[in-house]
């Protein structure tokens, strides 16, 4: 199978099978073959299951063909012992010694075997409130969070990956203004993504510049007040200056909330697009877009009947997952299956763009991605009911807020994944997002460089007699095309990267895709080192109006070690 140098040599590293000396002992077919057999098998334990032979060849082949990947806990631990599946969690920490480091060992457990965690700090009572057994006075939620990530340093994820958390508090929470600016020192609570959790009132009350209520969680009562516009800015002001934290919008996350009756969605997974209840877990898949293109004539368009059978497809193998899953612990397993939440998004919509030779900013890209979003929810929608319709609803489906006259098998069906490592196996742009550079120069460790050039890019140069490695070398210095003359301006205007796009388009697309994801998109707004504090609040306010469910947003050069600096990777 056409698996790139990058993608052998990523699965090597984490993903194929090792003998206890470290010798890889797993191909990467045998890898494949491993994961679909171990998802198909779980078709035997239903009555009415399928031929779980022929389905671990579907399986197999959307794989191979990298039109369809599942998140990285399936492809390393399906049909091994360990047998963690998904790569979401949220765990919930009360306001308790007991409830707190019953997280830390929970988080602990679900991070060596390559899960991410989301926590609400909002139920701690703040900094300096008294502790009724000892008469002594509380740390507050941002102490503990420094425990958490001592703890995940610590357990380095089952030889596999770093644990990521993400960690949410309340804007009403008496410590906010603590929290916001947390992580202004980049080397404090690195393993935290933190982000803001906002409400509706907190938003009017900021465009209105009114007082808001700090309560404290403990006694429910209001100990404070604070001015929405100024804590606002506060937020903006921290954000700009190195990309943390994000925003999340609570009660945009609860209208979704499939079931309400089982209490308040407070934290997302660790790259934000999973909301979830407290020990909920989810397994995400994405479909490489780049494989569901057909050409018509010389140009590139979608081809809806193999995006449709993908879907479908799709959706039948991440419900599998649910049954086959092992899960950390017990009230994980039960809580996951009382939903039956599933992640189906999509990877390489930028290189699909460029295929198709549509701007990535401009209104035609953003009515597909819109277009595209609502068939792909729709499919899985009608794959899950034929499911259910075989195997019954998920458990909570009578109390849940879904309509009743269409039995779903999934509590949720769509949730749009950064697909960091996803997009490298795939070699495709990653999630949504737009490309972030055309040319890279990474420089070997004998000291020689190496380009690396975005494949659709290099083809149209070649293909018309403009491709050379000093031409790719300008490239990767100056970080765009834009400003290159010598490339004719119909290739200038189509092949744009994450800079070349005004923050409000990299949020309009991001609200295309959302209006029809059950659950969230994970999306970096890029903003250029130029841009000002009064830029970065209106997109918040731009996000916020177009129903977006948070915002991440990061401006060229914030922060000491970037990990992708434009022109030059290391
Ligand atoms: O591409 P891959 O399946 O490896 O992961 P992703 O799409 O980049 O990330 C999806 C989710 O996996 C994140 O939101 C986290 O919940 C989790 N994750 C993690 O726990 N640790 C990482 N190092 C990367 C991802």
């Amino acid at each position: 199978m056409g698996i790139s140098k990058n993608a052998q040599v990523v699965l090597e590293r984490r993903y194929l099978i090792k003998d206890k000396d470290g010798n890889t002992i797993e191909t990467v077919d045998e890898m494949f073959h491993r994961v679909a057999d171990a998802i198909a098998s779980s078709e035997k334990m239903y009555e009415n299951g399928e031929d779980a032979g022929k389905l671990a060849e579907v399986f197999y082949d959307m794989m191979t063909k990298l039109e369809f990947l599942p998140n990285s806990p399936t492809l390393m631990n399906a049909g091994k012992d360990l047998g963690q599946l998904s790569a979401c969690f949220v765990l919930p920490v009360d306001d308790s010694m007991e409830s707190i480091f019953e997280a830390i060992k929970q988080a602990a457990l679900i991070h060596k075997s390559g899960g991410g965690t989301g926590f609400s700090f909002s139920r701690l009572r703040c900094e300096g409130s008294v502790v009724n057994s000892t008469g002594g006075v509380a740390s507050g939620p941002i102490s503990f969070m420094k425990v958490f990530n001592v703890a995940t340093e610590a357990v380095k994820q089952g030889g596999s990956r770093r644990g990521a958390n993400m960690g949410i508090l309340r804007i009403d929470h008496p410590d906010i203004l603590k929290f916001i600016d947390c992580k202004s020192n980049n080397k404090e609570i690195t393993n935290f993504n933190i982000s803001v959790g906002l409400t509706e009132a907190f938003m009017k009350a900021a465009e209105k510049g009114d007082d808001y209520d700090l309560v404290d969680p403990h006694t429910k009562e209001t100990v404070g007040k604070l001015n929405a516009a100024k804590v606002f800015d506060k937020i903006v002001e921290a954000a700009w200056r190195n990309g943390e934290p994000g925003i999340i919008f609570l009660d945009r996350l609860n209208r979704d909330n499939i079931v309400p009756s089982q209490g308040e969605i407070e934290s997302t997974n660790p790259c934000g697009e999973q909301p979830l209840l407290p020990y909920e877990s989810c397994n995400l898949g994405s479909i490489n877009l780049t494989k569901m293109l057909k050409k018509n004539g010389e140009s590139w368009e979608f081809d809806w009947k193999k995006v449709e059978k993908t879907v479908k497809n799709a959706v039948h193998f991440l419900d599998n997952v649910i049954d086959v899953n092992k899960y950390p612990i017990e009230e994980i397993d039960f809580t996951t299956k009382q939903t039956r939440k599933i992640g189906l998004g999509v990877m390489g919509w930028a290189d699909s763009l460029l295929m198709m030779k549509i701007p990535y900013n401009s209104t035609e890209a953003i009515e597909l991605g819109e277009r595209l979003m609502k068939f792909i929810n729709e499919v899985g929608r009608e794959k899950s009911q034929e499911i259910a319709a075989k195997r019954g609803t998920f458990p909570l489906f009578e109390e849940s807020i879904l309509p009743k006259d269409k039995p779903q098998r999934n509590g949720t069906i769509t949730t749009i994944a950064p697909t960091g490592t996803l997009s490298i196996i795939a070699e495709c742009s990653s999630g949504v997002e737009p490309i972030f550079g055309y040319v890279f120069v990474r420089n070997i460790m004998d000291g020689t460089e190496m380009l690396e050039v975005n494949s659709v890019l290099k083809e149209e140069l070649e293909r018309r007699g403009l491709y050379s490695e000093a031409l790719m070398k300008r490239i990767a210095k100056e970080g765009s095309i834009a400003h290159i003359e010598e490339i004719p301006e119909d290739i200038r205007r189509v092949f744009v990267s994450s800079h070349d796009i005004s923050p409000e388009d990299h949020i309009r697309m991001q609200a295309a895709f959302q209006k029809y994801t059950d659950n969230a998109v994970s999306k970096t707004v890029n903003f250029s080192h130029a841009a000002t504090e009064e830029d970065v609040a209106e997109v918040y306010k731009l996000a916020f109006r177009l129903g977006c469910k948070g915002v991440t947003i990061y401006r060229d050069g914030s922060r000491d070690e970037q990990v992708l600096n434009i022109g030059k990777v290391n």
